[in-house]
């Protein structure tokens, strides 16, 4: 919606990824409907989104994993669907990959596994390899002696982290990243944001998705968030927060949540919308100027239980925009 796809001026530098009208099918099951989204060089834009929604089944198409069933893509400028495989493994040399399920080889060592895009795309000696294989595992801040082990002797997040040593390997100018702090402890989740910043500091384009929307506020230059096959809505933070008229959002519970009282709520100076939740409503305002005391007087007769307000945030415009709360 209010994608641009170019700030105007002209002078703004082609995006590294285009996405334009793309469905995709999975049976019979539309995914994606008409998905326009594109990513700019040197930013990292975060897809935000339900369970469902096709966070990764996006990622799986943009990298060729999944044929779409309509729409463009490009990448680097290049449209994926007219490259042949020489053309695609050009491509695939400088983007890295970090799926959510990390999908490492469960036959291959660490080190060995961060090696599979060297030997795919460069010949180099072995020792060099083993070099840069050392070098990544140290850049996501696991342990030297992890290199030499299996997969399946590591934890979740250490596995997560030497996937995105593995996505690293070839010093890519693109990185995906799919849910690259799910199931990390808080301390690894932000070492994890501090390595995205570095990578980004240093011209790395980043697209990732998430759950945290956190994580989209605190680390994504861009949000984008998705719904109903599409993107509803890509914006830095900030403006998003405008755009949406986040405002205030007022959690009351009540002991009797009937509609009689939705009518009064919305009938409140600054109220722009009014939805049910559990034991009570959901309240859109302007602002929270004499809302608390107001919404009080009309639940009064509804035995009023509680009443929460917001900060605006990511969250409560993901609220407004899906109608649902982003839950881990
Ligand atoms: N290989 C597959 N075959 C059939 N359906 C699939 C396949 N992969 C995904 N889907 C379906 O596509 C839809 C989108 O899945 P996707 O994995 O992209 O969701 P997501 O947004 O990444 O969710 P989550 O936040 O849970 O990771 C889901 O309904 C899923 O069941
Ligand atoms: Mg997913």
């Amino acid at each position: 919606m209010s994608e641009r796809a170019n700030g105007g001026n002209g002078a703004e530098p082609p995006p590294i990824i285009r996405i334009r009208g793309l469905k995709t099918r999975m049976g019979n099951r539309a995914i994606h409907r008409n998905l326009d989204l594109d990513v700019r060089r040197g930013e990292v834009l975060g897809v935000v989104g339900g369970s469902g929604t096709g966070k990764s089944v996006l990622l799986r198409v943009v990298v060729g994993l999944i044929p779409p069933h309509r729409g463009t893509i490009e990448v680097f400028g290049q449209d994926t669907a007219k490259l042949d495989s020489e053309g695609m493994r050009q491509i695939e040399a400088r983007w890295g990959v970090l799926f959510q399920d990390g999908a490492l080889f469960s036959s291959l060592t660490v080190a060995q596994n961060i090696q599979v895009p060297l030997k795919e795309h460069l010949k180099l000696p072995q020792s060099l390899m083993d070099e840069i294989a050392a070098m990544k595992i140290a850049l996501v801040g696991l342990p030297p002696d992890t290199g030499a082990k299996f997969p399946a002797e590591l934890s979740g997040g250490m596995r997560k982290r030497a996937s995105l040593a593995r996505a690293l390997a070839l010093d890519p100018e693109l990185l995906f990243l799919d849910e690259p702090t799910a199931g990390l402890d808080p301390q690894s989740r932000i070492a994890v944001w501090d390595l995205v910043r570095e990578l980004r500091a240093g011209g790395m384009t980043v697209l990732l998705t998430t759950h945290y929307i956190e994580e989209a506020e605190r680390l994504c230059d861009r949000v984008a968030i998705i719904d109903h096959g599409r993107i509803l809505i890509c914006d830095t933070p900030a403006q998003l927060k405008r755009q949406a008229g986040a405002g205030v959002v007022m959690h009351l519970r009540v002991a009797r949540a009937a509609p009689e009282l939705a009518e009064r709520l919305r009938a409140l100076a600054g109220v722009s919308g009014v939805e049910p939740i559990e034991q009570g409503f959901r309240v859109f305002a302007a602002d929270r100027d004499g809302l608390a005391p107001a919404a009080a007087a009309a639940a009064q007769d509804f035995g009023l239980e509680d009443i929460a307000l917001a900060e605006p945030s990511l969250e409560t415009v993901f609220i407004r925009l899906t109608g649902r709360e982003l839950r881990e």
